[in-house]
């Protein structure tokens, strides 16, 4: 029977770059889509970005930018990266849109309405410089138990105590360096404690939907027990305080003049909101759709750190505002990179971008991850050498290897014509059998566990092959019996008609592949679905080169450290090493002695000439170098130069109120996700040059070797933290 899906990922920050994290996920939903859509489902996929709350209104203000002119930056910067990995979500949107803010509010009031939302006296830390009340975050002291200094206002890093920021000793704000006072304000609070909300999750978290899917993973089942008290315990859920003061990048409360609503409540209505935007451009009837007492099935895939908002706020505000509530979470784990955590904010060592841009395919990543994800909250490890063995053993050397054996004695000595032994039913049902198995593992995100049985298939494939030994009765075909000749149609199709069957199987893992070989190979008018399995092709076209494999220098290129960690910096010797510490721990074995000996034997010639590989210009006045007008600059956005190997066009904000477009000639060594947001230092009164690209008005200072074949790095300078553009280097 045919299903409709509504299908989400969880919606990223809108201050940041996407990370591996976030590719990560996104291969997980879009995998599992397409694994629906073969079956002939019907899927609505979308995401959106998340764009309120403090931190994003604050990183606007530094960068001197609206909270929605950042927004609609980082907004731009989606398409490359969801397009590069095949991520084909069917709509993006964005939570700070009419759609979100009025389905926030509606839902708002009708919580309201059922008795569910009151209002309380909070005190809380305020910045009087600011004039903003202070999260956590964004409070420093001294540590009450252990003493040490710049400690987080809710625990300490140091000895683990954890408490309320008015417990530190001398606090601070982050933000002005001022003493904070305390404040009260009134806050809106959804009244997650009353027995009706309790009543409802106790039955929702231990629910299943009409497919008999439960809602929750078994961990994650445990979990919410924990928080709702299990048994005749009493549930340990406070209220949720949904409110904040101005100034805030948010949506307003009704009824409430100066307060929003906390960002984690608007968040996932931009789920809703995301796919109303998207009814109203394909002609769908958004509220239908989600008829509380309609079929389609509400599906969410999200990481196992925001659990509790969506386990329980989300199906607890859905409910109580007469809304459908979600029948599946899909939470998975994190991604490590050997070994090493990825922090939320910078991400592990793979830049996703830097990945594309170094020509590495994107179905190797997607194949990658497939292999090692499962159901349950597992975090998962990206191993360097891992990823070649899998990508060159398994996809290359097994599955791709199939067709460019087989198909060749086709092509060659039957015109593109197959012919199957008399089992050939058989051959089909087997095959249809084995891709019935293959979709319910991806249907049940056991994408390990599909991946494995699919190579199992592909090495027997090979071995009948091998055992076969097709290129022997190639080679005296011209005197052969007719039989001989049957016989290599025969080993040559059904290998054939396997490689068929495994790339549909592998559709929705290697969607661009799977295309290729549907309409070239097996000249298919359209794409895969999952029946096709078992239909056993009659002719093929020539083959074409499918996949490359991994050059395990690429790896070497992917981990290179960004240049502005590896770049030694003055009194940082700490720093320094940590950096090189990194370096050794994500580089593949086979390369880390080799890339160590030749730095340092580089180093020590250098050193040996002059300083940078060149002798110190001559002395120069004060007047001469005041001549120069260097200015501390904000680089607010940074992109390839289109038919330049070496430029990257930097739009610069010099504090002059306008913005500067500068060329610099540092592609090698930067993608520009990590320049976007950064200070550096500009030549501000340099004439502006006419270039083959556009005028480019001053010049970005880096450091460099004087020798360009000496690849010592090129390095941007940046200004300590603090610096504000415009100021001048004197
Ligand atoms: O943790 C995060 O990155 C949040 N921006 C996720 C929000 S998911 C949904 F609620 F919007
Ligand atoms: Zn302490």
């Amino acid at each position: 029977m045919s299903r409709t899906l509504f299908v989400t990922t969880a919606l990223p920050y809108a201050n940041g770059s996407f990370h591996i994290g976030h590719i990560m996920e996104y291969i997980q939903a879009d995998i599992w889509v397409r694994a629906m859509r073969m079956a002939g489902h019907t899927v609505h996929f979308v995401g959106a970005d998340d764009t309120h709350g403090a931190p994003i209104m604050l990183k606007a203000e530094a960068e001197g930018v609206t909270p929605k002119q950042l927004v609609e930056r980082i907004g731009a910067e989606r398409p490359q990266y969801l397009k590069g990995f095949q991520i084909e979500f069917d709509h993006w949107h964005s939570t700070d849109s009419a759609e979100n803010v009025e389905l926030s509010q509606d839902i708002y009031r009708k919580l309201r309405a059922a008795g569910l939302i009151n209002t309380r006296e909070i005190e809380q830390f305020y910045d009087p410089v600011k004039g903003m009340f202070l999260a956590d975050r964004y409070i420093k002291g001294e540590c009450p138990k252990c003493h040490a200094k710049d400690q987080y206002g809710d625990s300490c890093e140091v000895c683990g105590a954890v408490y309320a920021p008015t417990d530190l000793i001398e606090p601070y704000s982050t933000l002005t360096k001022a003493r904070p006072l305390l404040k009260t304000s009134e806050h809106y609070f959804f009244q997650l404690s009353d027995p009706r909300c309790i009543e409802f999750l106790q039955t929702w978290t231990t629910g299943s939907n009409a497919q008999g899917n439960k809602h929750l993973q078994a961990e994650v089942l445990a979990k919410t027990r924990e928080w709702l008290g299990n048994g005749d315990e009493k549930a340990n859920l406070g209220d949720w305080d949904i409110s904040r003061d101005a100034p805030y990048f948010g949506i307003e409360i009704p009824d409430a003049p100066g307060k929003y609503f906390y960002v984690w409540l608007d968040a996932p209505v931009g789920y809703l909101a995301s796919l109303k935007s998207y009814c109203a451009k394909i002609g769908l009837d958004f509220e239908a759709l989600l008829d509380p007492n309609g079929t389609t099935e509400q599906v969410h895939f999200i990481g196992k750190d925001i659990v509790y908002f969506h386990a329980l706020f989300w199906p607890a505000t859905l409910q109580f505002s007469g809304r459908k509530t979600p029948d599946q979470l899909n939470v998975h784990g994190f991604i490590t990179v050997s070994g090493e955590k990825m922090s939320k904010s910078r991400g592990t060592g793979i830049s996703p971008l830097r990945y594309l841009a170094l020509g590495m395919n994107a179905e190797w990543m997607r194949y990658y991850i497939a292999a090692k994800l499962n159901a349950r909250v597992e975090d998962i490890d990206f191993n360097p050498d891992d990823f070649i063995a899998r990508v060159n053993s398994d996809l290359v050397g097994k599955y791709v290897n199939i067709a460019s054996r087989a198909a060749n004695f086709i092509s060659k000595y039957f015109d593109g014509q197959l012919a199957y032994p008399d089992d050939a039913a058989m051959l089909g049902s087997n095959w249809a059998q084995a891709a019935d198995r293959i979709r319910a593992d991806l249907e049940a995100r056991e994408y390990g566990r599909a991946i494995r049985e699919i190579m199992a298939h592909a090495d027997q494939i090979n071995q009948a092959f091998d055992a076969a030994q097709p290129w022997l009765i190639a080679k005296t075909l011209a005197s052969a019996e007719p039989s001989q000749r049957d016989a290599l149609q025969h080993i040559c199709s059904s290998a054939l008609a396997g490689f068929k069957a495994l790339s549909v199987m592998l559709a929705p893992i290697l969607p661009a592949l799977s295309q290729r070989v549907a309409t070239e190979l097996f000249g298919q008018a359209s794409s895969f679905v999952w029946t096709d399995a078992g239909v056993l092709p009659s002719q093929i076209n020539p083959f074409k080169h499918l996949m490359q494999r991994v050059e395990p220098t690429m790896l070497d290129e992917l981990f290179e450290i960004p240049a502005q960690d590896a770049a030694p910096k003055q009194g940082s010797s700490a720093k320094k090493s940590a950096a090189a510490t990194q370096t050794t721990a994500t580089k593949p074995q086979h390369q880390q002695a080799t890339n160590a000996q030749t730095a340092d034997s580089n180093l020590a010639e250098v050193a040996a000439a002059a300083p940078g590989g060149e002798p110190l210009a001559p002395a120069i006045t004060i007047d001469d170098f005041v001549k120069i007008d260097l200015r501390v600059a904000r680089i607010v956005n940074c992109e390839p130069v289109e038919g330049s190997t070496k430029l990257l066009r930097l739009t610069l904000d010099v504090g002059e109120g306008r913005l500067r477009n500068v060329f610099s000639g540092i592609q090698s060594a930067y993608t520009p996700e990590q320049l976007i947001g950064r200070l550096t230092v500009v030549v501000a009164n340099l004439a502006p040059r006419k270039m083959k690209f556009g005028i480019s008005e001053g010049m970005v200072l880096a450091a460099s070797h004087f020798d360009a074949k000496i690849d010592a790095g090129i390095y941007v300078l940046d200004p300590s933290s603090g610096a504000q553009p415009g100021m001048r280097i004197h």
